[in-house]
């Protein structure tokens, strides 16, 4: 997609973790673009995530639900975007293993109905492209050797993973079928900077400040591929610009860590920045009732983005982590607005705490 041209972009999901990286890139990089932000504000959702860009001219937010039909498609009439960045989702897997449906309802409905209303746009637009962003969990689990390609296929374990797969197909679907431009990419595990403290690396953050408990899932022997926020806010620049329509792209940082080494290595730079003693937060860990479902291990074969577009990570992990810890400390009001109310509550029906 041309960059140089004023266009209208629907970001979906831009008050979220990821989203709000994308949109920030977007408003910042892209002057002649309007940015439009479609969120429902859900627990996940915060638009003190956008505090330093919401005055600019070209951002407009928008609250509303990708599950209403008849708001998306009078949405879409308005503002005839030219692209639709889409990630808006439930995105917490232990989440979907206790409410399925709400994960039914906004990935895979949410998605089929902005996919329809997209149908109105792409035939008067010939540089339409709608982007949808996944996940690897759509391929379900490795061993210890191997890694997803683009070409591996679909096996996903859990509710959130079967959501996400199941809207991955529907917009390939709509692609062979009404010639709708698409683009998928595949990404493994974010952290960074506004992530909700249900995710491993900002709750461990959250509980080591706070001294509490860390409950690692099971033996800790799991593994995950763990990417900085804004090396795939630049990836998903990179794609929605370059990406050929009708592929898909896998992004991943090229860093495995099993659970239990990466809550030591965050232990080990808590402890520094706390000024606590050696192995202090370390005592802290606690192996609890592992994940039904748990998928071992998850590995990006991340070369063909590499290859065809040029992008790589630009920070390495304990680079990436330590600017993660820095925001946390530097946003400590953030951090006590998302751990109250409903926060406590979801806390205390996961970990029995
Ligand atoms: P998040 O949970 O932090 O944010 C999701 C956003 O979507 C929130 O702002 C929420 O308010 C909004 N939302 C939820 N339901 C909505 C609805 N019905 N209508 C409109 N908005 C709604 O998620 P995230 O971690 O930023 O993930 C963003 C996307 O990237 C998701 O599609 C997720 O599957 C995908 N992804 C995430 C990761 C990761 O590690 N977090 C990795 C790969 C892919
Ligand atoms: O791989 C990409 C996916 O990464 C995204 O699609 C999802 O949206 C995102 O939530 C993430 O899924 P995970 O389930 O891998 O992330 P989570 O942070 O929940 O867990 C990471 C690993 O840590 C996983 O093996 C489970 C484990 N874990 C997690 C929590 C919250 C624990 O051991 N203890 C915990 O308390």
């Amino acid at each position: 997609m041309e960059h140089n041209i004023s266009k209208n972009i629907l970001i979906t999901g831009g008050a979220g973790f990821i989203g709000s990286h994308v949109v920030r890139r977007f408003v910042s990089e892209y002057e002649n673009y309007q940015v439009f932000n479609l969120d429902a504000l859900t627990y996940a959702g915060n638009l003190e995530n956008l505090k330093d860009i919401e005055d600019a001219d070209n951002y407009t937010f928008i609250k509303g639900d990708i599950t209403d039909t008849d708001f998306v498609n009078k949405l879409f009439s308005k503002h005839h975007f030219d692209g639709v960045i889409h990630l808006a989702a439930e995105s917490h897997v232990d989440r979907s293993i206790t409410d399925p449906l709400s994960f039914v309802r906004t990935n895979v409905f949410g998605t089929v109905n902005l996919l329809n209303a997209s149908l109105g746009l792409f035939r008067n637009n010939p540089g339409f492209v709608f982007y949808h962003i996944s996940t690897d969990e759509v391929y379900g689990s490795l061993g210890s050797h191997g890694f997803f390609k683009e070409s591996t296929a679909y096996a996903p374990n859990s509710p959130y993973s079967a959501s996400k797969a199941s809207s991955d197909h529907f917009v390939r679907a709509y692609g062979e079928t009404y010639g709708l431009p698409f683009v998928i990419s595949n990404c493994s595990n974010n952290y960074g900077p506004n992530q909700f403290p249900e995710k491993l690396v900002p709750l461990f953050i959250n509980n080591i400040i706070q001294k509490k408990p860390l409950p690692v899932y099971g033996d800790g022997n799991y593994t995950r591929d763990w990417l900085f926020v804004k090396d795939h806010a630049r990836a998903i620049d990179l794609v929605f610009h370059q990406g050929k329509k009708g592929e898909t792209y896998n992004i991943g940082g090229f860093n495995e860590w099993k659970n239990i080494e990466l809550t030591q290595l965050l232990c080990r730079l808590m402890d520094k920045k706390l000024d606590r003693q050696a192995s202090t937060s370390a005592k802290l860990i606690s192996f609890v009732k592992d994940r039904p479902g748990h998928d071992l291990r998850y590995a990006i074969d991340a070369s063909k983005i590499n290859k065809e577009l040029g992008w790589e990570p630009s920070v390495t992990f304990e680079e990436g982590l330590e600017l993660t810890i820095e925001w946390y400390f530097d946003n400590k009001e953030w951090l006590d607005h998302v751990t109250s109310g409903d926060y406590l509550e979801y806390y205390k029906k996961q970990y029995q705490a």
